[in-house]
């Protein structure tokens, strides 16, 4: 493919915005994290090809899953030749997410028994509180500031 026909194949930020329903800021953002590729033309004008348009949407249905970009970006990355991901890849990374929420659903549950066992008390105790200080490893040692002093 030539420059010139690449370019025509092209979207704008602003047309990228209004295809996606993305602000042109949030865009910038996304980019700035690595999670989409634009180039600038002779114009210096950002251009996006159009492959972004799914990207956008699968970013947009990550997040609405809780998966944090960081999580979407190591997806993308998964993906050969870091290319734009296919119905058959979209099915493989909706189901490692599918994990990520199972597991999330998991502790949220343990984090809802936990409240409901504190409800009425309020002491939030260092030493007896499992909200406070769930996986408090060196309460164990007692009291003071022990990594200070290693
Ligand atoms: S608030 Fe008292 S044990 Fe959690």
């Amino acid at each position: 493919m030539t420059k010139k026909s690449q370019e025509a194949l092209s979207l704008s930020v602003g047309q990228v915005a209004k295809r996606t329903g993305v602000a042109v800021s949030a865009l910038h953002f996304y980019e700035q994290k690595g999670l989409i590729r634009s180039w600038r033309n002779s114009g210096n004008q950002r251009r996006f090809k159009r492959e972004v348009l799914r990207r956008i949407s699968i970013i947009k249905a990550a997040q609405k899953l809780g998966i944090s970009l960081e999580q979407i970006k190591q997806a993308f990355a998964s993906l050969p030749n870091e290319r734009t991901p296919t119905k058959d890849d979209w099915t493989q990374l909706s189901s490692y997410w599918h994990q990520l929420l199972d597991q999330r659903i998991s502790q949220l549950t343990q984090l809802r028994d936990n409240v409901t066992d504190c409800i009425g008390c309020g002491c939030l105790s260092l030493k007896a509180c499992p909200l406070y200080n769930e996986d408090d490893k060196l309460a164990e040692l007692g009291e003071g500031a022990h990594l200070l002093f290693e």
